[in-house]
């Protein structure tokens, strides 16, 4: 069993390309969604956060857990993986891959503040990206509207375009909520830049870490600290098989 977690239902985007690749998984869900959003709060904050969900993931049997934000990744990975013995995947921001494929060498970066604050951030871009201009935007107000259900339009467009004006030929979606906004990224930023969603090369990397990533019953649990309707909302768009009782409303200390 796979165990997945962020702030909200962001995550939910890096659930989509795990259950693409490995169907046969049995996974559990925790969106956070009584403490979203992390973007902002204390590096400290975030870390007790990922700790206690951490802590109810193994609880409930998982042998692996993919820290599907890039905010909680950016704060407590180090500190998970040096405090628990299952191995944790998180989100690499997909700076190298964006490096690659820009022909302008520039390059947006629309994510959290506390990510573009973390190391991990800093590093991979001194070692993948030095030769390239970095746009870093954060995306103020998108993870709200995201766990609302709702597509922020104006707030996409302003983002979109401080990027773009700059010459930037290739968007790297740096947090998991911004999947969920990509058709409207695109729509705003044109053909002629590609959008970068870093999700299917971290569920790649998860089914190198399980033991039998192809065995299990295929089946999927979805826990909330808050309000579950949209996660059940977004769950149920992604796998129309789920019904009402897949999701639970929890409270996690
Ligand atoms: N999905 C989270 C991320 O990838 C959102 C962080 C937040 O709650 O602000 O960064």
């Amino acid at each position: 069993m796979v165990g997945v977690y962020d702030s909200g239902i962001g995550g939910l985007s890096v659930w989509k390309e795990l259950r693409a690749l490995m169907p046969r998984q049995d996974y559990v869900y925790v969106a956070d969604s009584a403490h979203c959003p992390y973007g902002e709060k204390s590096p400290e904050y975030i870390t007790g956060r990922a700790c206690a969900v951490t802590d109810f993931l193994i609880g409930r049997g998982a042998e692996a857990v993919v820290v599907a934000c890039n905010t909680a990744t950016a704060a407590a990975i180090s500190y998970l993986r040096s405090h628990y013995t299952v191995p944790f995947v998180g989100m690499e921001p997909a700076v190298k891959p964006a490096a690659l494929a820009s022909r302008t060498g520039v390059v947006g970066v629309l994510a959290t503040a506390n990510t573009f604050k973390g190391s991990l951030y800093h590093d991979t871009v001194m070692r993948y990206a030095s030769d390239i201009r970095i746009v870093e935007k954060v995306g103020r107000g998108l993870v709200e509207a995201v766990e609302r259900g709702e597509v922020p339009s104006e707030l996409v467009r302003r983002y979109v375009e401080e990027m773009t004006e700059e010459g930037a030929d290739v968007i790297v979606l740096g947090c998991t909520h911004f999947p969920f906004l990509e058709k409207e990224i695109a729509r705003v930023a044109g053909p002629d830049v590609r959008i970068i969603n870093p999700a299917p090369a971290v569920a790649r990397q998860t089914a190198r870490v399980l033991r039998s990533p192809e065995e299990g019953g295929g089946t999927a649990e979805f826990y909330s600290t808050g309000d579950p309707s949209v996660l059940m909302r977004t769950a149920v768009s992604i796998d129309p098989e789920l019904t009402a009782e897949h999701f639970h409303q929890i409270n996690i200390q």
